[in-house]
Parts: C-alpha cells; sequence; structure tokens
C-alpha cells in the first residue's frame, strides 16, 4: 500500500483516509452546502458536526427531508458492534442521532450485533460478546435518549424479529455480491457471509423510511441493502455518514476499541485520561519549545486539537483561538494536551454518572419480541 492508499470496509480500516476519494469510490454524496441549509431550516439549529464536516456524506438525506416536509415521518437506526468496552469516538453518531431523535422527534432502533463479533474476532465467545452488548447499551443509553421512542436490539436475544426479515434480504443477496463487497474468501466463516443481511434487517423493522447515522466504514452493508429493498418492496434506507475517528496515536485508521493504548474508554479515570492523553496523544507540534515557539504546531495532523474540533469543544470562537494559538506557536502542546484532558474528564463525570443510571433503565429500552 503506497502512502496515498487507504482502506475502508466494516471490518479494516487502513491508511490516511482522503474522504472526497471515499466520496467517488463509494459513490456517495457530499453534504453540500445546501443540504446543510435545508437541515438548519428545518431543525432550526446549525450542528458543529455537520458544519465541522464530520457527517460529511449522505445517501438520499434529501429524500427523507422531503418526506418529512410533506409530514411522513422516518425513524433512525444505528448500532454498535460489542468487540470491547465503549471509547469516546463510538459515541460520535450516538450523539448525533440523539440531536436528530430530538429535533425530529422520532423512533430510533440501536443494534447490538454480539454474533456479528463473535463471528469476526476470533478471540471473542459469545459470553463475552454479549457482556460487551450489556456494557455499550449502558453508554448508549447515558446519552439521554427517550425510552418510549428508543428500542435496543440485540441480535441473539432478538433473533426472532430480525429472522423474518434477515431471510428476505438474505434471498436476495447472492454470494458474489457479498463477496465483491467485502472481500470474502473461501476461507470466511459463514456467519459472516449471511451477516449483512442481520444488519440490514432493522431498516424495515418499521414500515417507515430509515435514516441511519454511521461511520461511513459501515456503508457497504447498507449499500447491499440499498440494492435489494425494491426486490423486496421496500424504500431504501438514507444514511449520513460520518468520518472515522483518529485512534490517539495519530490519523490512518479509526479508534479501535482492542488497542488499550490508542483508545480512551467511557470507563476510564481522570488519571487514565491525563495518562493516556499526555503519553500517547500525536502531536502536531515541534520537537523542543523553542522550535515551538518559532515555527507554531500543525493542529490538522494534531489528535487533541481534533478531538476538540470533532466532538468536545463545540463553540467555534473559542476552536478558532486554539488553532490560530497553536498554529502560530503561542499554544503548546502540552497545554492544548491539558485543554483537551480538561473536556474530556468533564464530559466523563457526568457520563458515568448516567451510565450508573442507566443499569436501572435498560429494561425500558430493550427491544420486546412480539
Ligand atoms: N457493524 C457495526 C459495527 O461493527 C454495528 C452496526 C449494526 C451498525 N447495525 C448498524 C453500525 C447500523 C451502523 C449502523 O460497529
Amino acid at each position: 500500500m503506497s502512502a496515498d492508499d487507504f482502506i475502508v470496509t466494516p471490518w479494516h480500516v487502513e491508511g490516511d483516509i482522503d474522504y472526497d476519494k471515499l466520496i467517488k469510490q463509494f459513490g456517495t454524496e457530499k453534504i453540500s452546502s445546501e443540504l446543510l441549509e435545508r437541515i438548519k431550516g428545518i431543525t432550526g439549529q446549525d450542528h458543529f458536526m455537520l458544519r465541522r464536516g464530520i457527517f460529511f456524506s449522505h445517501r438520499e438525506l434529501n429524500i427523507i427531508l422531503d418526506e418529512y416536509e410533506k409530514g411522513n415521518k422516518f425513524f433512525l437506526y444505528t448500532g454498535r458492534g460489542p468487540s470491547g468496552h465503549t471509547h469516546i469516538g463510538h459515541l460520535v453518531p450516538w450523539m448525533f442521532a440523539k440531536w436528530l431523535q430530538e429535533k425530529f422527534d422520532v423512533n430510533m432502533y440501536f443494534q447490538l450485533t454480539d454474533d456479528e463479533k463473535f463471528y469476526s474476532k476470533p478471540n471473542l465467545t459469545l459470553e463475552d460478546t454479549k457482556k460487551f452488548a450489556y456494557e455499550n447499551a449502558l453508554d448508549f443509553i447515558a446519552l439521554g435518549f427517550n425510552p418510549e421512542k428508543t428500542k435496543i436490539i440485540i441480535n441473539t436475544r432478538n433473533i426472532q424479529t430480525l429472522y423474518p426479515i434477515a431471510a428476505q434480504v438474505a434471498k436476495k443477496i447472492n454470494f458474489s455480491n457479498t463477496k465483491a463487497t467485502f472481500g470474502f474468501t473461501n476461507e470466511t466463516n459463514l456467519g459472516m457471509i449471511f451477516y449483512t443481511s442481520l444488519q440490514s434487517a432493522p431498516c424495515f423493522i418499521e414500515d417507515k423510511p430509515v435514516l441511519i447515522p454511521l461511520g461511513v466504514d459501515q456503508d457497504p452493508h447498507f449499500r447491499l441493502t440499498r440494492d435489494i429493498a425494491p426486490k423486496i418492496g421496500k424504500q431504501k434506507p438514507a444514511l449520513i455518514h460520518n468520518i472515522m475517528i483518529p485512534s490517539l496515536e495519530g490519523p490512518g485508521g479509526k479508534m479501535s476499541a482492542s488497542d488499550e493504548k490508542s483508545t480512551i474508554y467511557t470507563t476510564d479515570s481522570p488519571a487514565e485520561v491525563k495518562k493516556k492523553i499526555n503519553k500517547h496523544a500525536f502531536s502536531g507540534g515541534q520537537l523542543d519549545i523553542e522550535q515551538h515557539r518559532k515555527l507554531g504546531g500543525n493542529p490538522d495532523i494534531d489528535v487533541s486539537y481534533q478531538y476538540l474540533r470533532i466532538f468536545f469543544e463545540p463553540n467555534d470562537d473559542k476552536l478558532k483561538t486554539i488553532y490560530e494559538d497553536y498554529k502560530s506557536g503561542k499554544l503548546l502542546s502540552g497545554e492544548l494536551k491539558a485543554i483537551l484532558i480538561e473536556k474530556i474528564n468533564a464530559f466523563l463525570a457526568i457520563h458515568q454518572e448516567n451510565r450508573e443510571k442507566a443499569k436501572n433503565q435498560i429494561d425500558q429500552f430493550l427491544f420486546e419480541n412480539k
């Protein structure tokens, strides 16, 4: 793989992603300024993740809005593969989904794919992934979703509901389609080959259009879902994609839940957060203070700055000052890290409290098979 190459699939992300190229490769649409204005017009608000291009691409979001304006509501759907504890990067599409739910007042489904991670991770047992599904559900609930309108689907628990829908889907996807989409080989296990049908199933759980906020690495599943939807008499799901959240150790790849060092978990203590960021957060600063004052840092590759931009500093003016001060050399790497540490710890203090409360709320959120 050469320096400007990158790979984005649901199970493997590598390299420095060029998002304009990815839009072309995947055949999605860039979120235009007109579309941004339109969302702002409807919701009355301009979410920073949209404004800053954290959500950068879509498929047929305009159709969802057309229908909405005619009075036809959609529902939201997203999910998580429970391969480990939740890290802060996972929260990005969930928080955005929460905003969408509030603004559009719509139902939301959250799928936890304990089966998928059992199939795709050689070292995880089904008991492990079920345990992580529960842990991840707590983080999801902690964000403040409305239990009346939000249901959590756990694949092994809700298979009775999912299976008849998955069967419809599976019948229309053939092996050469999945193989071409995911690069499967003769060694790929059967669970993986069938899996797209299960991730597709929640798209059709209500007889309404669906909008899916998701990491762009998940797009290939729904490309297949969209292809087959008309063949089973259903509407194609609409998507809105976020960029991959960089790992602490730098650009090129998403934050992986399996690499302890490069990940901040929602359950980390303030001391752990501080240590991880100071020790591992990739810096765009110069090698010593003297050089940094003279030449300034590069916020565009600095992970601490990126985390502020993506998530932790919604205020544009404050973010701009940090950008400029870092670039001019006025703000040192250690000082930038200190800003981020404080922001993350303030967020986690509240999140961890809500996460405790979520233990008593989980039953209200679990989808019950009919
Ligand atoms: N496969 C996803 C993951 O590994 C989990 C998932 C299930 C999902 N359904 C989804 C993600 C819908 C986005 C949208 O994380």
